[in-house]
């Protein structure tokens, strides 16, 4: 490429990403060796001026090595390699970390299996235009789940409703995990207090954008289930959301009502607010 051509580039990137800056599209993953490969081919298809970052738990599969092959010879693909499976939110914990100590201006969930379709993440971007975050949801209309077993849908549509009437946000899909996040709605997250572990890690964000008071939209997508390998969803990942999502409700029940006591005894209304 000459140099001109660099600048042109460098021109047509700072018109399609504006004032949001350059994205990073964060995947993390644990034995996907059969998928890595083709996720990555799609993502800087579909979205060519975006850098990616696999965030790989040390996969027994050689995940991270596939990754580091296909990243030598493609500078805008990095690979954080972790020491062993330590969950989906500590992953996304270290690739937000590895993100926000570089310039990024958009941060990027997305699975590494296929399901979340990176020919959607224009449209995702798009609306990042008018929100803080974007949630890919598969419970708003025009969103759905493609091949997905019926108790999966149970499991997520359960979760979702749960969720939102114990958390009052008011999100259809709260765990999905195709989301885009302005730089400045992470750092106003809190991030160094989560401590969820598996999928309840997308609920904890969600609720924590809410409660900010960030501008949060849901836009359809079409969540097709994996080809290849299996899914790391367990019985531990769905007794930790549960456990927590009830215990944050919990939490959230008894603040409001202290805050309304503390208010009436000041006659301000503003305490229970958040
Ligand atoms: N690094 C790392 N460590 N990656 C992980 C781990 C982990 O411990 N566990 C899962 N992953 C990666 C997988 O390799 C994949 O890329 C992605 O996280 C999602 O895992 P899946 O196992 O494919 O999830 P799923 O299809 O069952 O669940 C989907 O639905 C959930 C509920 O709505 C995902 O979209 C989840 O994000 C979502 O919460
Ligand atoms: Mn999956």
């Amino acid at each position: 490429m000459s140099d001109g051509d660099e600048s042109l580039a460098a021109q047509d990137r700072d018109k399609r990403f504006g004032p949001l800056g350059t994205a990073l599209v964060i995947i993390p993953t644990y034995n996907e060796a059969e998928n890595i490969l083709a996720i990555l081919g799609r993502v800087r298809e579909a979205v060519p001026e975006a850098h990616v970052l696999v965030a790989d738990d040390n996969s027994p599969d050689g995940t991270g090595k596939l990754a580091d092959e296909f990243a030598a010879s493609d500078e805008q693909v990095h690979v954080l390699h972790r020491k062993g499976k330590e969950g989906l939110g500590a992953a996304y914990l270290a690739g937000f970390r590895w993100g926000l100590e570089r310039d990024y201006g958009v941060l990027i969930e997305m699975d590494a299996d296929g399901s979340h379709q990176p020919e959607e993440l224009p449209r995702l971007l798009t609306a990042l235009g008018g929100a803080d975050l974007v949630l890919g949801s598969r419970w708003v209309p025009g969103g759905r789940a493609v091949n997905w077993p019926k108790y999966r849908e149970f499991i997520s549509r359960g979760g979702s409703t749960y969720s939102r009437l114990m958390l009052d946000v008011p999100i259809r899909d709260v765990t999905g995990g195709f989301r885009a996040f302005r730089r400045a709605t992470l750092e106003g997250l809190g991030l160094g207090e989560v401590a969820s572990q598996g999928y309840c890690f997308q609920v904890d964000l969600a609720r924590r954008a809410v409660k900010a008071g960030y501008h949060v939209v849901e836009v359809p997508i079409t969540f097709v289930e994996r080809v290849h390998g299996d899914s790391k969803m367990s019985r531990d990942i769905v007794v930790e959301a549960l456990w927590r999502v009830t215990v944050w409700g919990v939490q959230g029940r008894l603040g409001r009502i202290a805050g309304r006591g503390e208010s009436t005894a000041d006659g301000d209304g503003t305490a229970a607010k958040g």
